[in-house]
């Protein structure tokens, strides 16, 4: 597997480092990331061949997310599956902070969100935290980052999760509903604790401060609307780690409430010499609502791991394990892991030009984009059948109060 270098996230307001060599924190993606160093330095388990079996007991298959180890690492997924086997439910919690159009690279995470409830039958309850990017960003009002919120949720819908077991929210629009458990988060949660965690310094903003006992917050809050506790499980990249471990982890049992569980995914690199795909470089990220013409010129200035000339190509073969175009096969675009060798033989082996893996990589993509955009705008009908607020109540969704 391949290992991302130089990239950078939307906002790089704040700052953390991991070592000296990379970067990972929810606002940050910088440097060669070891992603089996982080497992140690963030304390997290990897997900093993026992934990697959379990996978594969339940739902009958090992998804090739899992399979591929994209998702890698976990925080006590064992024990959400053995609640799970032992008859106990489990929600699902993820987010997305609206900060701009969704690339493919968020995608990830909510595809395999969208795997699991399916097979698990688990409600989704869905951040959309339009007060960080609004607190993050210098140029997006309060307003605008609510609007992309909307707009995300058009691409969040286009996935094909269940409107009955999903629910999202924007900070902005739910906070009568939130604030009691952030604030019983805070009061646990000490700036000493909130510094060492996330990097926080004397400039930084009180809103950001405050910020992270929001995000913790949705981990329990099925439990408080529903009055009884429900186990958690958070798939998303690994750089939201922070929130689980520093925060909703330690003030869990304070609270009452069960630690949240997680499932940690990679990177999907961005189209340039290595780095993550990132909204702060849109010429290497492929945006959901890019035309074709778009993806077809971005996959085909694509960096390659291909070799100076033609004839070097064909004696010494590409470069398959640094491509990001081999890599797009490896997360999105070659399910079949027979195909998926074939591929990466005939690079390595010489036998498949950079022009013409390209080329073929252009149409899947420009397929993909073309199906999730058509899905997208269907999903402008559906939008209010999603989206809980204060206004409506509770878990009751805008489509059940506003006519
Ligand atoms: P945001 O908007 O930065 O990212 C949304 C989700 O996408 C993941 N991600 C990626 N995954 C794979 N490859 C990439 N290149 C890539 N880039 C981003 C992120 O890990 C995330 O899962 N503060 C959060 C919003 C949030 C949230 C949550 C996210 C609120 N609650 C719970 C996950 C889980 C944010 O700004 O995400």
């Amino acid at each position: 597997m391949r290992k991302d270098d130089e990239n950078s996230k939307d906002d790089e307001n704040l700052d953390s480092k991991n070592s000296d060599d990379f970067v990972v924190t929810p606002w940050t993606v910088q440097g060669q990331v070891d992603y089996d160093k982080l497992v140690d330095e963030f304390g997290t388990s990897r997900i093993t061949s026992d934990i697959l079996e379990r996978f594969r007991k339940i739902t009958g298959e090992i998804h090739p997310f899992l399979r591929r180890k994209i998702f890698y690492s976990h925080r006590d997924l064992d024990d959400i599956l053995k609640r799970y086997e032992n008859g106990e439910k489990f929600f699902l919690y993820t987010g997305r902070g609206p900060s701009g159009g969704v690339h493919l690279g968020h995608l990830i995470p909510w595809i395999f969100t969208k795997y699991l409830q399916d097979k698990f039958g688990a409600e989704l309850y869905f951040q959309m935290t339009d007060d960080e990017k609004y607190y993050t960003s210098d140029k997006l009002s309060l307003d605008k980052t609510y609007d992309l919120a909307m707009e995300n949720t058009l691409d969040l819908i286009a996935i094909g999760f269940d409107p009955k077991k999903t629910f999202v929210f924007t900070d902005t629009g739910y906070m009568k509903t939130m604030y009691g458990i952030a604030a019983k988060v805070a009061k646990h949660t000490t700036f000493s604790t909130a510094k060492a965690v996330f990097g926080f310094e004397n400039s930084t903003g009180i809103g950001m401060i405050f910020f992270p006992a929001i995000q913790a917050a949705t981990c329990f809050l099925p439990s408080v609307l529903k009055g009884y506790n429900i186990p958690c499980l958070i798939p998303a990249a690994i750089d939201q780690d922070p929130y689980w471990r520093g925060i909703a982890r330690e003030v869990a049992p304070k609270l009452g409430f069960y630690k949240p569980a997680q499932m940690h995914s990679k990177f999907m690199p961005g189209l340039g010499q290595g780095g993550k795909m990132s909204a702060s470089q849109p010429e290497t990220a492929i945006f959901t609502t890019d035309s074709e013409k778009t993806v077809q010129e971005k996959v085909m200035l694509s960096f390659t791991g291909g070799r100076a000339t033609q004839i070097e190509q064909r004696k010494l073969g590409g470069q398959a394990d640094i491509c990001p175009v081999y890599n797009y096969y490896y997360f999105l675009f070659e399910p079949e892991d027979i195909e998926l060798k074939r591929i990466y033989d005939d690079c390595t082996g010489g036998r498949l030009l950079c022009g013409d893996c390209k080329l073929m990589l252009a149409s899947r993509t420009k397929k993909f984009v073309a199906e999730h955009a058509a899905k997208r705008e269907a999903a402008k009908e559906h939008l209010d059948e999603f989206i809980v607020e204060d206004e409506s109540g509770g878990l009751k969704k805008r489509s059940e109060t506003r006519h």
